[in-house]
């Protein structure tokens, strides 16, 4: 029976980190579903389209990895693409306490779907979508931080805003 795990996530953007996780995952099982949820009541960077297109992108290398897109329940998702478990980043302590809650949540709402957590590299421990999006706005470099294609991403949507911003 082929065992299918689902990473899922804002991924706004993809972070070095997220694709260490992938990495991590992909070679645990025959299938990896890197999902983007949808419908959040965040206020995202990136449209979902652009998130699923970074993925693709970068993600293309990877043959037991596919992406794709889901809103409502995690768990009801896992189950409608025949998982068994998900898989979450720890960077600190400071995850810690969310990812419990969620884990125990997924759990209540289904017994036999496993949460497995990764560490990611110390390398990316600091990292978060959050402070790369901050340093990005700031005009700071995310060389090494993102894939490259998230970079471009950042400095095109950043640069766009910079230009309106003085045209007032
Ligand atoms: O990258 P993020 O923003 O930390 O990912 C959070 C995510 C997508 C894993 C979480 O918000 C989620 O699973 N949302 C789906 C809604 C759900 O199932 N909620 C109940 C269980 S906590």
């Amino acid at each position: 029976m082929k065992r299918v795990a689902v990473y899922p996530g804002s991924f706004d953007p993809l972070t070095n980190g997220h694709l260490d996780i992938i990495g991590r995952g992909a070679a645990l099982f025959d299938e990896l579903v890197v999902a983007v949820l949808q419908n959040t009541d965040k206020e995202p960077l990136f449209t979902v389209e652009e998130r699923l297109r970074v993925l693709r992108e970068v993600l293309r290398p990877l043959p037991n990895v596919r992406v794709d897109r889901f809103e409502g329940l995690l768990v009801d998702y896992v189950r409608s693409v025949g998982g068994r478990a998900i898989v979450r980043g720890l960077r600190a302590i400071s995850d810690f306490e969310y990812e419990f809650q969620m884990a125990l949540m997924n759990r209540h709402l289904c017994e036999d779907v496993e949460t497995l957590f990764l560490m990611a590299a110390e390398a990316y421990s600091y990292l978060s979508s959050r402070l790369v999006k901050e340093v990005a706005k700031l005009g700071g470099s995310v060389h090494g931080l993102v894939p490259p294609p998230v970079e471009k991403l950042l400095a095109e949507r950043y640069r766009s805003a910079a230009a309106r911003k003085s045209k007032r």
